[in-house]
């Protein structure tokens, strides 16, 4: 099977309203994301035909939106549908939906017109290349530290990637599954499009707590509560290269692969350089919480 069919993009896209082939389908020429990166998105895993961490989602998504003034689409009822209606016609059961939401079509201005157009939504979906996925989290991931040279509201889930994408390419350059994000002060703020997290000698787990530095991630959210309720040690604090480097365990997390095993760090060894027996467990925590069998 020829790669790209392993995650082939769904056939049916919705824009505005209309559900069309995805090869048709598109945006205004004036859209103020394409002219001015003036959008955000949401990313949701959807597992035997069901989104996952679904209103959650939808709270960031709203959250993001109210910060930079954009009117919601539509309401939330109406989305939870038309996400359905996307899952049908794709017939994709294990895959990723991308929601897109733009402040609309308007004369180039950087200012936002006075009278708001309609926000545009973008809906795609994309299967889910299960063996790639498995294989990861079998063998675990290489990350490769980056310099963070994002913005000061990293919590916004703007659609402007463009320092997020130069690291993630620096990182596959440097033979690395993700870039780790690290600030002047040298402590790792998170992943290019997932967030980090660390074990140390003591079994305590870290993650950076939540700030304008970076994306209060969804998963993220709901693996916290699941080790706390498990009663694992969890720290939300930063933490340093150096840190890391000498870290039990790390591992990633995002709504794409939920928990992935960091094994090797700018090509040096993390822990045994398997993935780790908690990092494995607190997998299973959440993906007991979130539904998934
Ligand atoms: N990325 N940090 C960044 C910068 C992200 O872009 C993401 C998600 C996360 C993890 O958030 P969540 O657990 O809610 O997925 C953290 C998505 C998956 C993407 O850009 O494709």
């Amino acid at each position: 099977m020829a790669k790209w069919q392993r995650n082939p993009t769904g056939r049916i896209a919705y824009v505005n309203g209309r559900y069309l082939p995805h090869a048709e389908a598109g945006v205004h020429i004036e859209d103020r994301a394409l002219q001015l990166g003036d959008g955000i998105y949401e990313v949701t895993n959807v597992i035997g035909g069901k989104p996952i961490d679904e209103e959650p989602h939808l709270d960031r998504m709203e959250r993001s939106l109210r910060e930079l003034g954009i009117a919601m689409p539509m309401g939330r009822a109406a989305l939870k549908l038309v996400m359905r209606e996307m899952i049908a016609r794709n017939r994709i059961a294990n895959g990723l939906l991308y929601l897109q939401v733009t402040r609309g079509a308007a004369r180039r201005d950087h200012v936002p017109p006075k009278n708001p157009p309609r926000p545009t939504l973008i809906i795609t979906m994309r299967a889910q290349d299960m063996a790639a996925l498995a294989q990861r989290m079998e063998k675990g991931i290489a990350v490769s530290t980056q310099p963070d040279i994002r913005w000061g509201r990293c919590d916004i889930k703007t659609v402007q990637l463009l320092p997020n994408l130069l690291a993630k390419q620096a990182a596959k350059q440097a033979s690395a599954f993700e870039a780790w994000l690290v600030d002047d002060d040298g402590y790792v703020t998170e992943g290019g499009s997932t967030n980090a997290w660390i074990v140390d000698a003591k079994g305590t787990v870290i993650t950076r707590d939540l700030s304008n530095a970076i994306l209060p991630g969804v998963t993220r959210k709901i693996m916290l509560e699941a080790m706390k309720e498990a009663q694992i040690s969890v720290v939300e604090r930063k933490f340093t290269v150096a840190e890391a480097l000498a870290a039990k365990e790390a591992f990633i997390t995002s709504a794409t692969g939920a928990a992935l095993p960091v094994v090797v760090i700018d090509g040096q060894t993390i822990g045994d350089g398997v993935p780790g027996a908690l990092s494995r467990r607190i997998r299973d925590l959440y993906a007991e919480k979130a539904g998934i069998n």
